[in-house]
């Protein structure tokens, strides 16, 4: 049996010359948790040509969404750039991944720091009543260069809070925090930055980070997770994973070199 499933593409849209999403069709036994990532590519030569993409959709949503960089030279991303609503797509049928809840200890709040593509995970997180249930207040931290990549800035400004099901929970609980580095914009600076120097508790009402109440989950570039784990742990932040939960999980943001 193969582990992978033959999706057929939904719907592409281009935020920017250099970022894009898409949705799929979903194999009903297809089953992940919110923040999990899979593989999935394209049939290349004959071979699957696969790289890790976390699910955009939540687990309770019909169809698939994923987020993803162009890189010209890229071997998947190049090609995927150009995937029309009717192409294939390949998705590996074992999701995996660190930003998980049961990773994390109960507490107060939860912080989701994501920059760039890192944000992905936290679309399916952000989207799951249950996370409402497990926290008071869900922080979703979105830090990227330009303002034409905050993709999803007005589904996170209106569409969720507006939603049918969800539109309760997340205008009382769920606090979006979207920040630019290099042009104006509403919040300016990088997530560790703005983190450290306590301006998001400021902004939001919330107290310092404090790992008796507060969990967060990081997702981003090498620097940016090293940043963020430097930060948590001087302040007495642990890992956790499913084994051993702790205050914090991280994990790599995609990046198709
Ligand atoms: P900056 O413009 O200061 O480099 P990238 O597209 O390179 O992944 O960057 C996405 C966002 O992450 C940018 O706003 C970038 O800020 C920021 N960033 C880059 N490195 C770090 C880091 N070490 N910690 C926090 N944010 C970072």
């Amino acid at each position: 049996m193969s582990n992978l499933n033959v999706e057929r593409v939904t719907e592409v849209r281009h935020h920017t010359d250099s970022l894009f999403s898409f949705k799929t069709t979903r194999d009903p036994s297809f089953r992940f948790l919110n923040g999990q990532f899979t593989m999935i590519g394209l049939q290349v030569d004959g071979r699957p040509l696969l790289r890790a993409y976390s699910m955009v959709s939540a687990n309770h949503e019909e169809e698939l969404e994923f987020f993803s960089i162009k890189v010209p030279n890229g071997p998947l991303t190049s090609r995927l750039a150009h995937i029309k609503p009717g192409d294939e797509i390949l998705v590996g049928r074992k999701p995996t991944g660190t930003l998980v809840q049961d990773a994390l200890l109960p507490g107060k709040r939860l912080y989701l720091a994501g920059t760039g593509t890192g944000l992905a995970p936290f679309m399916s997180v952000v989207k799951d009543p249950e996370v409402y249930e497990r926290f008071e207040t869900v922080v979703l931290l979105h830090g990227t260069r330009h303002v034409a990549e905050q993709a999803y800035n007005d589904f996170l400004t209106h569409g969720l809070p507006e939603d049918e099901y969800l539109g309760d929970l997340v205008r009382e609980k769920l606090k979006y925090y979207p920040t630019v580095t290099r042009e104006a914009f509403v919040h300016q600076g990088r997530v560790t930055d703005l983190l450290a120097s306590g301006k998001v508790g400021e902004d939001l009402g919330l107290p310092p980070l404090d790992p008796a109440h507060d969990r967060v989950m990081i997702c981003g570039s090498p620097a940016m997770l090293r940043d963020m784990v430097d930060m948590l742990e001087a302040k007495g932040f642990d890992e956790g994973s499913t084994s051993r939960p702790g205050h914090y999980v991280i994990e790599k943001a995609f990046v198709e070199r």
